[in-house]
């Protein structure tokens, strides 16, 4: 450890280092609050416009902070804690320093560090390799939907939140430290990875009926910017090709106007974000979804009874009002100057709305259809493997502004598309559209510019 560290940092690294004591015999953590409002509560006006501002701060502290008694599962039995502090903490293997956990795409928020502390990280004064500046991080609140819960200043359990997966942050410290960017799928986080340090998964064996190097082979195969929300309800961890059933993290911004969520349409927001809060991180609440008692397509969830899960007490029903309201409050994020050629995407347009026709699915300006935007996988020229893994079998059209937010990674589902230009080729063929390489050019910029 750096001898430079400050004082805060030393003290708070020496409660840090009597874990070891204390993860030993682990005892239920003291679940802390949800931290408060690092915005400034509105000057709220009367009416809709004053309850729609409170509704947003509320529901941003939820998406941001929230993890609805998930550190039970996180933390108490799958002790991702051990993993993080490392043996020299008392925990498991080497630990996940500062320069570790960026590594696997976790992002670190400038905006929750002391001033003193952004001072030494700048001039070198911290130790970015040393696991126990983690947990300091994490006591801070620091770690993008990361949450650490605290028993006599010391850590016992993590939890997560939804900005783990959907916010990333906008590196202007440095990268992955920077001011949070909420709806941004964090498309560097290596979800598999991070549960395959875990100390204990038997859980989830037990649950899919693998062994533990099974288990493995499949969190790893996932990769960054990828999560499988459905394979513990259905257990296909691979798809038909033996390629990772997972899919891209998508965002979580410009969900206004559009019916149905997720690439394949299981339901609303809300409908999706219980679905996630209680079956996905395992928060305590209520979720109930008969569609998913069906034993063929999610033998998982009919065994286990996930269609109708009640928790007493429920930390997530209350939340889901201003959670939704907070998630259509976020709007695209406007692609930078200077990112695409103004002249082309105008021509590319013109050939969007007429010649290629893609308008009659990505209707403008909503970029997917009122009603009900749902296509068979014939219909878009793929196969139907993430399809029929959902209650309606089809895909959701896709709505297509703030592209240049989440094209690491590729495009559909799966991100079978490295680039844009591989999607419109992929249309061009499929729908016999006979699109020159001009137009094929200024399709793609005009996709650039939504
Ligand atoms: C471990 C990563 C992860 C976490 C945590 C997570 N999500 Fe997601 N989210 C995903 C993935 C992957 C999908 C796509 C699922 C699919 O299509 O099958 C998704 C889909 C969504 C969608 C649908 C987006 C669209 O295009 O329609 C919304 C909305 C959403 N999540 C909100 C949330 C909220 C709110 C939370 C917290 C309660 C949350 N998510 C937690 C990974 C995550
Ligand atoms: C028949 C309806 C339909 C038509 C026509 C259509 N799309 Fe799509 N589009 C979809 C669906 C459904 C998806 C989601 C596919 C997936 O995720 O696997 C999609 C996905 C996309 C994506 C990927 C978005 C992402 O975030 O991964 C892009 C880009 C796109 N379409 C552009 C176009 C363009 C350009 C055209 C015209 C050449 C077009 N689409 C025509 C239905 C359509």
């Amino acid at each position: 450890m750096s001898r430079h560290l400050g004082k805060l940092m030393v003290a708070v690294v020496l409660t840090v280092g009597m874990i070891g004591t204390y993860w030993v015999t682990e005892t239920r953590a003291q679940p802390r609050p949800i931290r408060p409002a690092a915005f400034a509560e509105p000057a709220a006006p009367r009416g809709p416009e004053g309850d729609a501002l409170r509704m947003i701060h509320e529901g941003r502290q939820t998406f941001r902070y929230d993890t609805f008694g998930d550190e039970a599962f996180w933390g108490e039995t799958l002790k991702l804690q051990r993993a993080i502090g490392g043996q020299k903490l008392g925990g498991v293997g080497p630990g996940l320093s500062p320069k570790a956990a960026l590594g696997v795409g976790l992002k670190v928020d400038m905006e929750a560090l002391p001033p003193d502390l952004v001072q030494k990280i700048r001039a070198n004064q911290v130790d970015l390799d040393d696991p126990a500046t983690t947990l300091v991080l994490l006591q801070m609140d620091a770690v993008v939907g990361v949450r650490a819960f605290t028993h006599d200043g010391i850590i016992k359990a993590v939890g997560i939140t939804c900005a783990l997966c959907h916010s990333t942050v906008d590196d202007a410290f440095a990268p992955g430290i920077g001011r949070r960017l909420d709806g941004w799928p964090n498309r560097d986080l290596n979800v598999g990875k991070i549960i395959s340090l875990a100390p204990e998964l038997k859980p989830l064996t037990d649950r899919l009926g693998v062994t533990e190097a099974e288990l493995k082979k499949v969190l790893l195969s996932w990769g960054p910017g990828k999560y499988d929300a459905e394979v513990i309800h259905d257990g296909k961890a691979l798809r038909p090709d033996g390629k990772s059933a997972a899919t891209l993290l998508p965002a979580a911004f410009g969900l206004s106007g559009i019916n149905l969520h997720t690439y394949t349409g299981w339901g609303s927001v809300t409908h999706w974000n219980a679905y996630v809060a209680v079956t996905q991180m395992h928060g305590k609440g209520t979720f109930f979804d008969p569609r998913m008692k069906d034993e063929k397509k999610f033998p998982l969830a009919a065994k286990n009874g996930d269609w109708n899960i009640r928790n007493e007490p429920d930390l997530v029903t209350s939340k889901l009002p201003a959670l939704h309201f907070y998630q259509l409050s976020l709007v695209a994020p406007r692609p930078p100057a200077g990112s695409f050629d103004t002249a082309a995407a105008a021509r590319g347009q013109v050939v969007f709305n007429g010649k290629a026709d893609c308008k009659r699915c990505h209707v403008p300006p909503l970029f997917s259809e009122p009603g009900w935007p749902m296509h068979t996988a014939d219909e878009i020229g793929i196969d139907d493997f993430q399809a029929k893994r959902s209650p309606d079998g089809r895909y959701r059209t896709t709505p297509l502004a703030g592209l240049f937010a989440h094209s690491k990674g590729g495009f559909y589902h799966d991100g079978r598309f490295a680039t844009l230009k591989d999607v419109v080729e992929h249309y061009n063929g499929h729908f016999k559209l006979k699109l020159s390489d001009a137009e094929i050019k200024d399709l793609v910029e005009y996709l650039k510019s939504l």
